[in-house]
């Protein structure tokens, strides 16, 4: 049997302006999904989504492309990518894939699973993927669930560390000292497609307001770059306060989130925003 890890992600600075090509800064969490792989003496793909507690089987690859459930096709995409691509047969084969990241929260579970699932069908037959190539291959899965993704979920999957990311290209951030963070759960679920298109929408209406927000937080972002790399926690965390005013103007933060800042401040925090697509999902804190 063959096991694959990948972390979840948090957003530390510049979510919603990095689908329109603004810096954003991300960081990999602890927090895991796996997918595991083994042989199986049927001729037949077994998928379990262990947290869907679903069991699916195909018993041709003209199965996989016609009978594939329409709320998966993300990982339909993830098995034909590795069929047509390199010509592999997932055939006599299970694949179990789960996460511990809350679904829906805003801390990359749709990516770390692609990424474990991407890693694993690499490893199990040998294609000797590289990094960038699982983090593409993931990226094509992610179209499907977030529309327009801008790339930074399954890079910062797929690569780990701390890293800055603009228009695809990725800087990992190196020396960061230590810092502790608070990610409060909103208890509400969200979509990414939906709050990214409601962005979409209010650029659409009013362009100079929004690309105004975008402009400033990239400024945000690129002093954040500065602040991490020299630890001061105090003007790190006006920084992220900063970032959640603009993201409110935006139209993606919500009563819940508003509530979770006010208590985080009131306790003693520096600083605290939501992270990822907001409307839902996760604060984090400093
Ligand atoms: C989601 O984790 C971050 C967003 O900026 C969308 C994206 O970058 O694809 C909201």
């Amino acid at each position: 049997m063959l096991k694959v890890i990948a972390p979840g992600k948090c957003i530390l600075f510049g979510e919603h302006s990095v689908v329109y090509g603004y810096p954003a800064i991300a960081m990999a969490l602890g927090i895991n999904s796996t997918c595991k792989i083994k042989r199986i003496s049927h001729n037949q793909l077994r998928l379990h989504l262990k947290d869907y507690d679903r069991t699916f089987n195909f018993s041709s690859i003209r199965e996989i492309r016609s009978k594939f459930p329409q709320e998966f096709k993300n990982f339909q995409v993830g098995f034909l990518s590795v069929i047509d691509r390199y010509g592999i047969d997932v055939l006599g084969m299970e694949v179990q894939i789960s996460s511990d990241l809350f679904m829906g929260g805003g801390l990359g579970s749709s990516a770390s699973t692609a990424v474990a699932l991407m890693g694993g069908l690499g490893s199990f037959f040998d294609l000797d993927l590289d990094k960038a190539q699982i983090s593409d291959l993931a990226y094509n899965m992610e179209k499907i669930v977030h529309g327009n993704p801008s790339g930074i979920d399954n890079t910062i999957c797929t690569n780990g560390n701390i890293l800055i990311y603009q228009n695809k290209q990725f800087q990992t951030l190196e020396n960061i000292p230590h810092s502790n963070f608070l990610i409060t759960y909103t208890n509400m679920d969200h979509s990414t497609k939906v709050a990214v298109e409601k962005v979409a929408n209010l650029k659409q209406q009013r362009p100079e307001y929004v690309n105004k927000i975008f402009r400033t937080i990239g400024k945000v972002t690129d002093k954040a770059e500065k602040v991490l790399k020299r630890g001061n926690i105090a003007k790190l965390g006006d920084l992220m306060n900063k970032n959640q005013e603009l993201l409110t103007k935006l139209g993606v933060s919500n009563r819940q989130i508003k509530k979770i800042n006010k208590i985080s401040l009131k306790n003693g925090l520096y600083g605290s925003k939501l992270t990822g697509a907001g409307l839902g999902g996760c604060v984090i804190g400093i």
